[in-house]
């Protein structure tokens, strides 16, 4: 098999180790379960492509009522523009004036495609050069203010501090209000639904103080975004938030699996898998073809799908599998990542699988379009 367009419609045998699998029926259920969960909740649905960085999968969510994607960084934006995913929002600062040139620059893009670039601000610097980038623009770009909900990574304090930026938005035909973004991170990964519950509480609380200081200063609160695939639910039942941007439940990975489940969420699947073959046995341990250069070990380590076998590590190309009964020379072994984001960074193509892991054909090959996209 020299192309990889050769593996389309041959057996999942066939692929190559390691390499990155997804279970498209899999996907396509936690796809439909997450759709339905938004309508059902009449919440807008804003999935992080951060997680796929793919064109076609940001497509294939807006083509089920998504109203856009979320990325964190400018060239990921770039990256799926340029692929006609036309509704981006950036849940991320941007302050370099070097950079927000290809903010204003891709605001237009996104315009001559019929949608809209957003933007999160959290200092009146970061707002003031973003205005001066977009200044003589016809193109209006949507700001969110971005306060600090709990997570302790970017955001104003809540409450009052977001007034004057509601103002500097204001003096700016170039720049539109969209509201509050409040992202809550940490309590995503909170393991017992108790936690999250407590946690997403205090999001709330915060939300409602800046919204009451917004409101009194003559500032409506158009839409306020957030959550993640740990939490959604919880933000969801609020009333407090509009949209969601949860990023992994369409291919969940191990961590999120460890996480105790709410009822109130919908049951996602594992879709993204490693695959990876024995590549040597010994008396108490199988190593196979797959080590973090395959899989990003940053929330742990991976899972062994389907049988009672713990991975460790084993390096870079490597890993090592204990177990009472282990796989023979050659079998495969299907791993299941830690994290999915970094992960599927780490690889240029998603193979997407039709029929199973055991014997379904390769129906579609997904490229990593905003692989490396760092910037
Ligand atoms: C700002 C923001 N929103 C949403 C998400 C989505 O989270 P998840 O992929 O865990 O659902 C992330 C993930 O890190 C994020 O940084």
């Amino acid at each position: 098999m020299h192309l990889l367009s050769d593996l389309l419609g041959r057996p999942v045998a066939d692929i190559d180790t390691p390499a990155l699998v997804i279970d498209l029926d899999a996907m396509e259920r936690n796809l439909a379960a997450m759709a339905a969960f938004a309508a059902q909740h009449k919440v807008k649905l804003r999935p992080h492509a951060k997680m796929h960085k793919s064109a076609t999968l940001a497509r294939l969510q807006m083509a089920h009522g998504a109203v856009g994607v979320c990325v964190q960084k400018t060239s990921e934006a770039e990256a799926l523009a340029a692929l006609g995913v036309n509704n981006i929002y950036i849940s991320n600062e941007v302050v370099s004036p070097f950079k927000l040139k290809r903010v204003v620059a891709l605001a237009n893009a996104l315009d001559a495609l019929g949608g809209q670039l957003a933007i999160a601000v959290d200092s009146l610097h970061g707002l003031q050069a973003l205005a001066q980038a977009a200044r003589g623009q016809h193109t209006v770009i949507r700001v969110f203010i971005e306060i600090d909900v709990g997570h302790g990574r970017c955001g104003l304090a809540p409450g009052a501090a977001a007034v004057p930026l509601a103002q500097e938005i204001a003096r700016h035909a170039q720049l539109q209000f969209g509201g509050l973004q409040a992202y809550h991170g940490r309590a995503q990964h909170f393991r017992t639904v108790a936690e999250r519950r407590e946690g997403i509480a205090q999001v709330i609380t915060h939300v409602q103080t800046t919204r009451d200081a917004l409101q009194a200063a003559g500032h409506d609160v158009p839409l306020v975004t957030g959550a993640g695939t740990g939490t959604f639910s919880l933000e969801a039942a609020s009333g407090v938030f509009g949209e969601l941007q949860a990023g992994s439940y369409l291919f969940m990975d191990r961590d999120y699996a460890s996480n105790e489940r709410d009822p109130a969420q919908p049951r996602f699947e594992h879709a993204l898998f490693v695959k990876s073959q024995v590549m040597s046995v010994c008396a108490d341990h199988a190593v196979v073809d797959a080590g973090h250069k395959s899989h990003a070990i940053d929330s742990g380590l991976p899972a062994v799908h389907g049988l009672a076998l713990d991975y460790a590590n084993g390096g870079d190309e490597h890993g090592i599998l204990r177990g009472a009964v282990l796989p023979t020379l050659g079998a495969t072994v299907w791993l299941i990542p830690g994290h999915c984001d970094p992960t599927v960074n780490l690889h240029d193509y998603l193979l997407g699988v039709r029929g199973g892991l055991q014997s379904g054909k390769v129906e579609q090959i997904i490229r990593v379009d905003a692989r490396g996209m760092l910037t």
